[in-house]
C-alpha cells in the first residue's frame, strides 16, 4: 500500500529535560533513529532510560515540566516541533496514533467500546455517526473481537485485559495513521495472550501499510516484531541496527549483557545472569560513558570521554569506546 523505505519519522538530535527549581535536567540525549514506511522499528533499553518519554515526544505530549530543549522530529519531512496545539490535535490519532501498556487506564469506563472507536473517525474523518459505528464494528471484527456487533456495546470493564488491547488497537487504527506507537502494549499480559496480540499487529500493520514504533525492554518480544532496532541506555541510544545486526551481531556490550538476559527457546539455563548495578538517574549519569560503571570492557577512557555513535556498516552503529577497537 505505501512505498517501503520510505522514512515516515526521522528523529535527529533529540533532548527532552525536565524543568524544577529554575534547573533543566536533560533525561533523553541527542538521540537520532529514522521510522521507514511499512516497517517497525523497537526502542529497546532497561526501565528508565527514556522509551516512553522519547514516544511521548513524538506527539508532545510530554508530561508537566517536560520539555523539548533542542532536536527535530519530522512526518513526511514536516517539522513537529515547535508546531501549534490545534496542528497537532489533528495530527494525534490521524497520522500518529499510540497504545499503552495498560489500557483500562486508556479507555473511558462511562462509553461503550463501539463508541469509543467511532469517536476518531467522528472527529478527525468527518463521518456521521451511524457511519463511525458501522465502520467500528468492522474494526472490531478486524482485531479479532467476537461477535463485534453486541460486543460494541459492552462497557470497556465487561471485557478481558486481552479484549481491552485489542480494542485499543481498533481505536488507534481506525483512522489508518501512518505511524503506531505502541509503548509496551503486550507487557501487562500474559504470554499466550501476549502472543495473540503481537501476531495481530503483525497483520494489521500488512493490512494498512502502518509504519510501527515499538517499545519494550524485552528482547524477546522485540525480536518477533523488530525490522530495525535501536538500543537505550541512560537516554541516549547506544546501539543501532537492523534487528539481524542487533540480535545477531551486538557490538555494544550493553546490547550484549541485555541480549543476555533475555530467555532464548533453544537454550535451557537454570538462571539467567543479569547486568549487575542499575541505570543510573539523570543526575547520577558519570562523565564519559554512561554505561562504563557497569561494563566489564570499561577502560579509562570510558570514565572520562563520551563515546560517538561509530558506523560499523551502512545499517549498523555503534556508541563505544572498544567497539572497532580490535
Ligand atoms: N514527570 C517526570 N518528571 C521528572 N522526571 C521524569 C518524569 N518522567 C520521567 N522522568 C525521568 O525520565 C526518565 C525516563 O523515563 P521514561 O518513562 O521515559 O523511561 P522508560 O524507559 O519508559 O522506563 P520504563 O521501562 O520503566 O517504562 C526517568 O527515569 C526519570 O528520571
Ligand atoms: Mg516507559
Amino acid at each position: 500500500m505505501s512505498d517501503k523505505n520510505l522514512p515516515v519519522l526521522e528523529v535527529e538530535n533529540l533532548s527532552i529535560g525536565f524543568e524544577s527549581d529554575n534547573q533543566l535536567v536533560s533525561v533523553v540525549e541527542d538521540i537520532s533513529f529514522t521510522l521507514n514506511s511499512g516497517e517497525t522499528l523497537a526502542l529497546v533499553g532497561e526501565s528508565g532510560c527514556g522509551k516512553s518519554l522519547t514516544a511521548l515526544a513524538m506527539l508532545q505530549l510530554l508530561p508537566a515540566f517536560g520539555k523539548i530543549l533542542s532536536g527535530s522530529i519530522k512526518l513526511h519531512g514536516k517539522e513537529l516541533v515547535g508546531m501549534s496545539d490545534r496542528s497537532m490535535q489533528a495530527i494525534r490519532g490521524n497520522n500518529i496514533s499510540m497504545i499503552f501498556q495498560e489500557p483500562m487506564s486508556a479507555l473511558n469506563p462511562v462509553f461503550t467500546i463501539g463508541q469509543q472507536v467511532a469517536e476518531p473517525l467522528i472527529l478527525h474523518k468527518n463521518m456521521s455517526k451511524a457511519a463511525a459505528f458501522k465502520r467500528a464494528i468492522e474494526m472490531l471484527e478486524a482485531v479479532g473481537i467476537p461477535d463485534p456487533i453486541s460486543r460494541a456495546n459492552n462497557y470497556p470493564h465487561q471485557l478481558s485485559g486481552g479484549m481491552r488491547q485489542r480494542v485499543m488497537i481498533a481505536i488507534a487504527l481506525a483512522c489508518e495513521p501512518d505511524i503506531l506507537i505502541a509503548d509496551e502494549p503486550t507487557t501487562a499480559l500474559d504470554v499466550t495472550i501476549q502472543a495473540q496480540i503481537l501476531d495481530l499487529m503483525h497483520d494489521l500493520q500488512e493490512k494498512f501499510g502502518t509504519s510501527i514504533l515499538f517499545i519494550s525492554h524485552d528482547f524477546g518480544v522485540v525480536s518477533r516484531m523488530a525490522d530495525e532496532i535501536a538500543v537505550m541506555y541512560a537516554g541516549r541510544v547506544i546501539e543501532e541496527g537492523s534487528a539481524q545486526d542487533i540480535l545477531v551481531e551486538p557490538q555494544h556490550p550493553y546490547t550484549t549483557a541485555l541480549l543476555n538476559t533475555t530467555p532464548r527457546i533453544d537454550v535451557s539455563v537454570d538462571r539467567l545472569p543479569a547486568i549487575p548495578g542499575r541505570v543510573p538517574t539523570p543526575a547520577e549519569r558519570p562523565e564519559g560513558c554512561f554505561f562504563a560503571p557497569r561494563c566489564k570492557l570499561a577502560s579509562s577512557l570510558c570514565s572520562t570521554e563520551q563515546p560517538l555513535p561509530t558506523k560499523l556498516s551502512r545499517s549498523h552503529s555503534a556508541a563505544c569506546h572498544e567497539v572497532g577497537n580490535g
